[in-house]
């Protein structure tokens, strides 16, 4: 396989992520959308001297966010396909700059077809600023996708946290170990609205994935490769859940004594601790 390279070593980094989220049947035609929180001084580097890296006119930002005045976001256009990103990456792409104390933003690069970023800019922004608060800083890049096992899910089952968490963790060992935070959801809502940006944020302070209940997941982590790494697996344990119950439902999980187990050995490789009862079951 050639490597696909680019003078923009976030770009050369992200487009074949993008493509392989595409690959998976995660983000078909402009399904899906990514913001990466990136070093003002390294874009900066980066761009100097680069041809079409011209600021463009300031935009209005919906919803301010002055904790991330002067942060920069690598972000995919709003109607761009995942799959066209190493192709055309300064299309599917661009670089912004948050401005004016987190009430605009500035484009710096891209969007070459005159696009602007994600419909869902307003609900990555508050998911970069309140992730930002709770990791303390170590989250940085956000990835929403048409996962369609997680999706199914929300057609089968109670529209509820807890359920749909014990329902995952059950599936794996890994699970537990992966996302200790578990999965929290968002009730049905238009997307690219404030509403379902506000109804994220309230979900956000607790987990760094949530479902978009019918529409997919929205999951916020260091890295492209971890983000990727999370989703995937959620949409795994998604996966053998949606066929446990395509058989008739479950006969057993793993138990959560086994899971307090999972919690301890590789309690440092976990993000948090898990939210399990205290109380060994009867
Ligand atoms: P955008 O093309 O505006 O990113 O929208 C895609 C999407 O998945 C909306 O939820
Ligand atoms: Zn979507």
């Amino acid at each position: 396989m050639t490597r696909f390279t680019h003078d923009i070593p976030f770009v050369e980094e992200l487009a074949p992520m993008v493509y392989r989220c595409w690959q998976m049947g995660w983000n078909e035609a402009n399904g899906g959308n990514v913001s990466w929180r990136l070093p003002a001084e390294e874009v900066e580097a980066a761009l100097k001297g680069l041809p079409g890296a011209e600021p463009g006119p300031v935009q209005p930002l919906p919803q301010p966010q002055p904790t991330l005045d002067g942060d920069c976001f690598l972000v995919t256009g709003s109607g761009q396909f995942f799959r066209h990103a190493p192709e055309r990456p300064d299309e599917v792409f661009g670089i912004v700059r948050i401005v004016a104390g987190g009430t605009a933003y500035e484009p710096l690069w891209g969007y070459a077809s005159g696009g602007r970023p994600t419909s869902e800019f307003a609900t990555h922004l508050v998911g970069h600023a309140t992730r930002k608060r709770v990791s303390n800083g170590r989250e940085r890049i956000i990835l929403h996708c048409h996962v369609p096992e997680f999706i199914a899910l929300s057609f089968l089952m109670p529209l509820e946290t807890r359920a749909l968490t014990m329902a995952l963790w059950q599936k794996m060992p890994e699970c537990i170990v992966i996302f200790p935070d578990g999965v929290r959801i968002v009730p049905p809502l238009l997307p690219g609205t404030v509403k379902i940006a506000e109804a994220s944020a309230v979900e956000l302070e607790k987990s760094r994935v949530i479902s978009w209940t019918h529409h997919g997941i929205f999951a916020s982590e260091a890295t492209p490769d971890s983000v990727f790494a999370l989703v995937e697996t959620v949409e795994k344990a998604a996966a053998i859940h949606r066929r446990v119950l395509s058989a008739g439902g479950p006969q057993r999980g793993i138990e959560p004594a086994l899971l307090r187990e999972l919690a301890e050995n590789f309690a440092s490789m976990m993000v948090c601790r898990p939210d399990l009862p205290d109380a060994p079951e009867a």
